[in-house]
């Protein structure tokens, strides 16, 4: 198993460009099922979730060629079967995104029940019961949806009783080749659905309109027609660099995002003291020479705080001026990583789903583990900011969802070394 050796800490300055966001892709590559015609999908971040996505639908039977020079794949249907394996599916929660698009556009879908990181229980009841609205009928055995819908997909009225991201993108690819009109009430609006996934399926022909701030009327549409599509940049890795910057004294230029996107997180990233312009697409970032505190952090749905970026930011926390807290509100099992962080020296108790830092911390290098995703990129910056060698081990989590996180790292001045 691979894992990274850093030795801190680390000066850090020069520019990134940023890759395209995973989150976007997963719903964008599972919607190319809805097509007869060939789509064209370009600035694919080249990560283990991506494969495993692009893995799945090949194994329906689409031919997915890829061209490695620009991250682009062309995606053509060919002899279609509707079987998602637990083999593709366990290691990727966005593997249920398959489960709309197969139904609305063949009728029928077995697909094994997600996996993904260990950060809860994360059950699938959202997207089943948005689908059994649109006129799926299921049942569950060993681990699999028996999903069908003999008499296709109608459109419906739904309100999601609580706000999901995944629940959201399969309502709407469902509801794309739905005959009638679909209302989906309290959804998410994260970019990565309200801009992306809106904007690629709207070039194809379908009709989606936002009409409030979490509704959508989709009007179901007979077929989509072949396009190409340029994935939207990660605003989630851009934050992850913007606290690397932050951490370490450093000053980042971070190509590719527009910054209104990531307000929350630099309004943030200023009240801990860092300086940040922004021109067109570009983030200028300088890390304070002293880190404030921040007293009271919530992680929210768009626009509020992301939970994808919590670990990143109790890294951060551990070396501020002060006490801060940050209350994980999304999911019940997101702190994996204090455990870890406290190997490098960091001060951190939790109270049900709140974790109180202490601050102040001189953190010492050590040997540690990552458990999920993000947990494991806090790692990674905490070691940065750390005395010393690290040793994190299990980074096949990080290449789950960052692009050549390394060589972006060692290029802005992160003594960071690979062992396979
Ligand atoms: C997506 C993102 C993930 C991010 C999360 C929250 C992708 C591929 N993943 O995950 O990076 O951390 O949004 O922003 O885009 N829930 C249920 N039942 C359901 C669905 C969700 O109870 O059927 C709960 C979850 O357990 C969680 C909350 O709802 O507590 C939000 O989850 P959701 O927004 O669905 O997250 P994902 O789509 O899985």
């Amino acid at each position: 198993m691979d894992k990274f050796i850093i030795n801190g800490p680390c000066k850090i300055k020069g520019t990134i460009k940023l890759s395209g966001s995973k989150n976007a892709s997963l719903p964008i590559l599972a919607a190319t099922i809805l097509f007869d015609e060939p789509v064209e999908i370009k600035n694919l971040p080249n990560v283990k979730d991506i494969s495993t996505m692009l893995d799945l639908i090949k194994s329906f039977g689409f031919i997915v060629k890829k061209n490695k020079t620009n991250n682009s794949v062309i995606i053509k249907k060919k002899k279609i079967k509707t079987f998602a394996s637990y083999s593709l599916v366990k290691t990727m929660r966005a593997g249920i995104l398959v489960l709309g698009p197969l139904l609305s556009k063949y009728k029928k879908a077995i697909t094994s029940l997600p996996g993904g990181c260990l950060i809860g229980a994360r059950p699938v009841n959202f997207h089943l019961n948005a689908l059994a609205k649109l006129g799926m009928k299921h049942k569950i055995r060993k681990g699999y949806i028996y999903a069908n819908a003999k008499k296709g997909l109608k459109g419906s009225r739904i309100k999601f009783p609580q706000i999901s991201v995944g629940a959201t993108e399969n309502a709407i690819l469902a509801a794309t080749l739905a005959e009638g009109t679909t209302i989906l009430k309290n959804c998410a609006i994260e970019p990565e659905i309200k801009l992306d996934l809106t904007n690629f399926l709207n070039k194809a022909g379908a009709k989606i309109k936002w009409t409030g701030k979490r509704s959508v009327e989709i009007k179901g549409v007979k077929k989509l027609k072949s396009v190409s599509y340029s994935i939207m940049s990660d605003r989630i890795e851009c934050g992850t660099f913007c606290v690397v910057a932050a951490i370490s004294k450093g000053e980042l230029k971070i190509n590719g995002l527009n910054p209104r996107i990531i307000r929350t997180e630099i309004k943030l990233l200023k009240k801990i003291g860092a300086k940040i312009k922004t021109y067109g697409e570009t983030i200028f970032i300088k890390g304070p020479k002293k880190i404030k505190n921040i007293k009271f952090l919530e992680t929210k749905e768009y626009d509020g705080f992301p939970t994808d970026l919590q670990a990143q930011f109790m890294a951060l926390l551990c070396k501020a001026k002060g006490r801060s807290v940050i209350h994980e509100k999304i999911f019940e099992n997101r702190f994996t990583h204090i455990g870890e962080l406290k190997r490098l020296g960091a001060k951190i108790s939790i109270i049900k789903n709140k974790a109180i830092i202490t601050g102040n911390s001189d953190l010492e290098g050590a040997e540690l583990m990552s458990s999920d995703l993000r947990a494991s990129v806090a790692l990674v910056i905490a070691a940065i900011a750390s005395k010393g060698k690290s040793i994190i081990n299990r980074i096949y989590h990080l290449d789950r969802g960052y692009e050549s996180i390394e060589n972006k790292l060692k290029k802005v001045g992160v003594k960071i070394k690979r062992l396979s």
